[in-house]
C-alpha cells in the first residue's frame, strides 16, 4: 500500500519537476551559473539573480530539487584559512542544462517555455470534459477553435509556437545537413511545407546553394519574412495547393493531423512533385513509434508526444505500420525509413 501511495504521489507531483525547471529558466539560473564559469555558491547565485534577496533559503530549495532532477550538480569547495578548513558547495550546470541556455543555438528553452505556458497548459484541464463532449480536441474545448486559428489571432501563441519550432528546426537542420546530405542529392528545388518561419529552408539553401528552397506556411506565420538568393517564402493552405518542387519536406507536420487529413496533405504533395521517373519525393521528419522493444524512457517520451498531439491537435504518433498505410492510401509506391535522429526518423516517400 505504501509503495502504491508513493507511486501515486510521484505521478501526481510530476508537474513540480516541469514547473521548477520553468522557474529556473525564467530566472535565468542556467545562464547565470554558466557565466560564472566556476562552481557558484548560493549567496553568489542569489546576488547575481534579479530576485528579492530575502529569498535565499527558497533558492536553495529550488536548486535542491533541480540537482535531484539532474539539471545542476553540486561541487564541494574546500577553503583553508589558517588552521580552519571550511567546506562549501557550489553549483555547476549538468550536461542537460547546456541545452537550456539562452545563447545556445540549439537551445530547448523556447520549446519548454511554449509547452509550459498557461495558453498551452489550459487544454490539459479540459481533457476529461472533452472525452464526454464532441469537440474536435481539448484545445477546442478550451478556446473554441483550432490551435492554428487561435495562433492567427493571439500574437503571443503565434510567437511561442514559431520560436519553439525554430529552436527544434535549428537542431534538426544542423543534424540532417551533416548526416543526411544524401537525401538532398540531385534535387534542384525543395519546398518545406508547414515550414514555420523558415529555419530549415534557410539551412538547406545555405548548405546546398544549387537547391532553390521555399518555406510554405500560413499567412500569419510567414508574412513579412524575407528570403535570400535561393530561399523564399510562400503562404497558403497546404490542404488546397502546395508550390511545385523536386521534393517536399514535411517536418513535424503530419503528426499534427489525423489519417484522413494526412492523406489529403500527401495527395497535395504528390501533385507538387515530379513523377517517379523524374526523381520526385517527399521527405518526412517525424517519429516512428516503437511499440515493443526500446528503452522505457524513450517509449515514455514518445507517449508524451502522442498525448500532446491528442490534447492540442487532431494528430498522433505513428508506428511503421500506420505510416505505410498512409503512404499507400495516398497512392505513393514505396518508402525508406532512416532512424537517425534520436527518437525521430527521416522517411523518404516516393510516388
Ligand atoms: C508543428 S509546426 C512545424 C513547423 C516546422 N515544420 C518545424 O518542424 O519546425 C506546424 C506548422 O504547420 C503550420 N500549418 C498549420 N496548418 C497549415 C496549413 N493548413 N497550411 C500550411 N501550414 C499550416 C503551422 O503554422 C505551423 O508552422
Amino acid at each position: 500500500m505504501l509503495h502504491s501511495q508513493a507511486h501515486i504521489w510521484n505521478h501526481m507531483f510530476s508537474f513540480i519537476n516541469s514547473m521548477s525547471l520553468k522557474c529556473a529558466i525564467e530566472l535565468q539560473i542556467p545562464d547565470t551559473i554558466d557565466r560564472h564559469g566556476a562552481p557558484m555558491l548560493l549567496p553568489e547565485l542569489v546576488e547575481a539573480l534579479s530576485i528579492n534577496k530575502e529569498r535565499t533559503p527558497f533558492v536553495y530549495r529550488l536548486m535542491r530539487i533541480l540537482v535531484h532532477s539532474g539539471f545542476f550538480v553540486k561541487q564541494r569547495i574546500t577553503t583553508t584559512t589558517g588552521n580552519d578548513e571550511e567546506e562549501r558547495y557550489g553549483y555547476l550546470l549538468a550536461p542537460a542544462s547546456r541545452l537550456l541556455l539562452k545563447e545556445e543555438p540549439l537551445s530547448l528553452r523556447p520549446f519548454l517555455l511554449a509547452m509550459l505556458d498557461p495558453i498551452m497548459m489550459d487544454p490539459w484541464q479540459h481533457m476529461s470534459k472533452w472525452f464526454q463532449n464532441d469537440d474536435v480536441t481539448p484545445f477546442h474545448t478550451t478556446y473554441e477553435r483550432s490551435i492554428w486559428d487561435h495562433a492567427s489571432q493571439e500574437p503571443k501563441l503565434n510567437q511561442l509556437i514559431n520560436e519553439s519550432m525554430a529552436s527544434d528546426a535549428r537542431l534538426v537542420s544542423s543534424f540532417i545537413i551533416k548526416h543526411c546530405a544524401g537525401a538532398f542529392e540531385g534535387l534542384t528545388s525543395v519546398v518545406d511545407v508547414a515550414g514555420g518561419t523558415g529555419t530549415i529552408a534557410k539551412a538547406i539553401a545555405k548548405a546546398f546553394p544549387n537547391i532553390n528552397c521555399i518555406c510554405f506556411d500560413l499567412p500569419h506565420v510567414v508574412s513579412g519574412l524575407e528570403g535570400s538568393k535561393n530561399m523564399s517564402y510562400a503562404c497558403g493552405d497546404m490542404f488546397e495547393a502546395i508550390p511545385k518542387a523536386d521534393a517536399v519536406l514535411l517536418k513535424w507536420t503530419l503528426h499534427d493531423w489525423n489519417d484522413e487529413e494526412c492523406i489529403k496533405i500527401l495527395k497535395r504533395c504528390k501533385e507538387a512533385i515530379p513523377g517517379k521517373e523524374y526523381g520526385g519525393k517527399v521527405i518526412i521528419i517525424d517519429m516512428v513509434l516503437k511499440t515493443e522493444e526500446g528503452d522505457e524512457k524513450s517509449l515514455e517520451t514518445q507517449l508524451f508526444f502522442d498525448m500532446l498531439l491528442m490534447v492540442n491537435l487532431t494528430g498522433r504518433e505513428r508506428t511503421e505500420k500506420d505510416w505505410s498505410k498512409l503512404f499507400f492510401d495516398a497512392c505513393f509506391s514505396h518508402y525508406k525509413i532512416t532512424p537517425i535522429l534520436g527518437l525521430r526518423s527521416i522517411i523518404e516517400v516516393y510516388p
